[in-house]
């Protein structure tokens, strides 16, 4: 449902990003903002400032920036509605929900209808498990036999569907929930007789999405029937994605984070037992066999995953399959495997809290060890399959994107399997090679990864690639988005040489200025800053710093945010906005010369090219066209020479 476009400024206006932030993190005030160690990225010195007056936070670190509703996306990964809706709640703020008519409810988003439905059978399942006979005696009665607690019973949400053929289907219908949607979600299945439970007669499990809300359902059998599958899940639907779900996410997340690491699991009961036991950084891919979405999904969290398997060749294999994925994301991986008999539920149900921790500290390998010596193991004296194994391992860290990596791990394998690193490398390069030619000769606007072993040394000429009045067009964006709506006399020559005054905006003064000579932006985003400026005055309007803060077009938000908590000018600037209110002699003077530079840089530029173009040009005609610009901009030059001599002499 769609939130009102008042509202959302309501909203926005209402939030003070120092309360909405200072639930997350621990601020301390300095100067006008207050700071504290960034949630986005590691540190110990507090590089994550949050600006009351502009309503505004800024990592100088790691460079996020933005409003309430962005840090709330960034930091709890909501969508941009969630965070309304949780800033509207904080604040005390009513989201015209209207009562709904039989027609609306027809036409309400099919998602909501299935969050809708998840959550009352989730109720439903959680009631019938803890207040009915049979949901006690058989459902809690079997968690309880497992060695399963009453809080992790209840954290989770854990739940019982009656065995009766379809006890939850009836219920669902005659709560006025359709056929149709029953099936599609996968509550129910049509047999001869009508629909019936997929779950009847087994313990619920509920799946949760990051914001907690239930997306599907996985059921486990009680008995031992061999027909039917020890788990029934939900199918997929428009709100169960299984490639992106990881079981357990919603209540892990915070642990993730805290830690820096994420622990990879299988099974359900997997993530119920290291939560009993305090070890809270958990998640299970659920069955299906880990995907790359599921990976980036953690990788929100943290770089660093350790994988906690059956010892059993299964669950070897499992591990071997996901390692090279994760690899691939740039992330580091790590295999626990469990004595054979084990699986981490049962691990954990027989050994002490410290004595799991300890085994997972002292038993997680990096992959590459995991991976030498499980395959060696395989290939012993023979030398034919031993090549194969080098071949393997080196396939694995040609997956790797970081090439210092790269190099750490083929000094890492050449000491384990005690070859020669240089053998190795050639190895290495030989696979890289193909795939680069591979990867050209389908996608062509794939950055070509360069050699392997020797670093790139591309950083250094970036300063040299801006773009000419690169950092004025920033400053003139900044002036704009702090400055626009402000007045100051502009004093200019009229045809006859007069001096008349006039009122004019900042924004009115830098757009019409650089619109005069053509000069605009040449970023992609100041441009666009630009010309919702340019809009906005033929209009007879002003933005202010509020309205780009809050743009919908995230480009705009991220650079309004980053240019309105700039460190060291924000504060100059700062200073000077006092000032400014008194004497606005300051600030028409910062306006005039920051145009006057910037138009200074691009005539420079285009004078450079100009002579550039000359040299090459033997076509007299041409020369002439040439030579007739350079002039032109040679008096511009002139009279912005003249412009800043006034304006710095003042
Ligand atoms: P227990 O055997 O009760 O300890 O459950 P578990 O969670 O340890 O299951 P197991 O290790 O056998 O399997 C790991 C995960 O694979 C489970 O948690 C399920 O998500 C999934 N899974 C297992 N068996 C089935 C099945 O028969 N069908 C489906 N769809 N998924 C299954
Ligand atoms: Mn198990």
């Amino acid at each position: 449902m769609a939130i009102p476009r008042e509202t959302v400024e309501q909203i926005l206006q209402a939030a003070h990003i120092e309360e909405v932030v200072g639930e997350f993190v621990t601020l301390k005030k300095r100067g006008s903002n207050l700071w504290g160690n960034c949630p986005f990225h590691n540190e110990k010195t507090p590089s994550f400032s949050v600006n009351p007056a502009r309503n505004i936070f800024k990592c100088f670190g790691c460079g996020k920036a933005g409003d309430s509703a962005k840090f709330l996306m960034e930091h709890e990964h909501f969508t941009y509605p969630e965070a309304l809706r949780y800033l509207a709640k904080k604040y005390n703020i009513k989201i015209e929900e209207k009562q709904q008519t039989p027609e609306e409810i027809m036409q309400q988003s099919i998602r909501e209808k299935m969050f809708n439905i998840n959550e009352f059978a989730d109720k439903y399942f959680v009631d019938t498990l803890w207040n009915t006979d049979e949901g006690k005696t058989i459902g809690l009665e079997y968690f309880r036999e497992r060695g399963y607690f009453d809080p992790i019973i209840e954290k989770f949400h854990l739940g019982y569907s009656p065995a009766k053929w379809d006890a939850f289907t009836t219920h669902a219908k005659q709560n006025g929930y359709a056929d149709e949607l029953l099936e599609q979600i996968g509550f129910s299945i049509k047999g001869q007789k009508g629909l019936y439970d997929r779950y009847h007669g087994r313990v619920m499990f509920p799946i949760h999405n990051l914001t907690g809300r239930v997306i599907g359902f996985g059921g486990r059998i009680l008995t031992n029937d061999k027909k039917s599958p020890k788990y029934q899940n939900s199918p997929e639907s428009e709100i169960y994605d299984k490639k992106q779900t990881l079981y357990g996410i919603y209540f892990a997340k915070n642990a993730i984070a805290r830690q820096d690491e994420c622990i990879l699991v299988e099974g359900y009961f997997d993530v119920l037992r290291m939560h009993q036991i305090g070890i809270e950084n958990v998640v299970a891919s659920s069955g299906t066999s880990l995907t790359m979405e599921q990976i980036r999904l953690v990788k929100r969290y943290t770089k660093n995953i350790t994988m906690l398997y059956d010892g059993d060749a299964a669950g070897q294999h499992a591990a071997l399959r996901g390692t090279d994925m994760i690899l691939s994301e740039g992330m580091n991986v790590r295999v626990v495997l469990l004595p054979p008999e084990h699986d981490p539920d049962t691990f954990g149900k027989e050994f002490s809290v410290e004595y799991v921790s300890n085994y997972l500290k002292e038993n997680a390998k990096d992959f590459i060890r995991f991976k030498t010596e499980l395959l060696l193991k395989d290939a012993e004296n023979d030398p034919v399959k031993r090549g194969q194994v080098i071949r393997d391992i080196v396939e694995s860290i040609s997956v790797i994107p970081d090439s210092i990596f790269r190099i750490t791990y083929v000094k890492e394998c050449s000491r384990l399997l005690d070859m020669p690193e240089q053998t190795l490398t050639n190895e290495l390069n030989k696979i890289l090679r193909a795939k680069l030619k591979k990867t050209l000769g389908i996608e062509d606007n794939v950055a070509p990864e360069t050699d392997t072993t020797t670093s790139p040394k591309q950083e250094e000429t970036v300063e040299d690639q801006l773009p000419a009045g690169y950092y004025q067009e920033r400053e003139l964006v900044k002036l704009l988005l702090m400055y626009g709506g402000e007045l100051f006399v502009d004093d200019r020559k009229d045809e006859n040489g007069e001096i008349v005054y006039e009122q004019v905006s900042v924004a009115q003064y830098i757009i019409d200025e650089l619109k005069q000579d053509g000069f605009l932006f040449t970023n992609v985003v100041n441009r666009k800053i630009f010309d919702i400026f340019d809009h906005a005055l033929d209009e007879g309007r002003i933005p202010n710093d509020q309205f780009f803060v809050s743009h919908e077009d995230e480009t705009i938000a991220e650079r309004a945010a980053d240019l309105l908590s700039t460190p060291y000018k924000l504060d100059q600037w700062e200073k000077y906005s006092i000032f400014v209110k008194r004497e606005e002699n300051m600030l028409r003077s910062v306006v005039k010369s920051s145009v006057a530079r910037y138009r200074e840089i691009i005539v420079d530029d285009r004078c450079k090219a100009i002579e550039e173009e000359l040299k090459t040009t033997e076509d007299l005609d041409d020369q002439f066209i040439l030579l007739k610009r350079k002039k032109d901009l040679d008096d511009m030059r002139k009279q912005i020479n003249d412009e800043l001599g006034i304006v710095i002499t003042k």
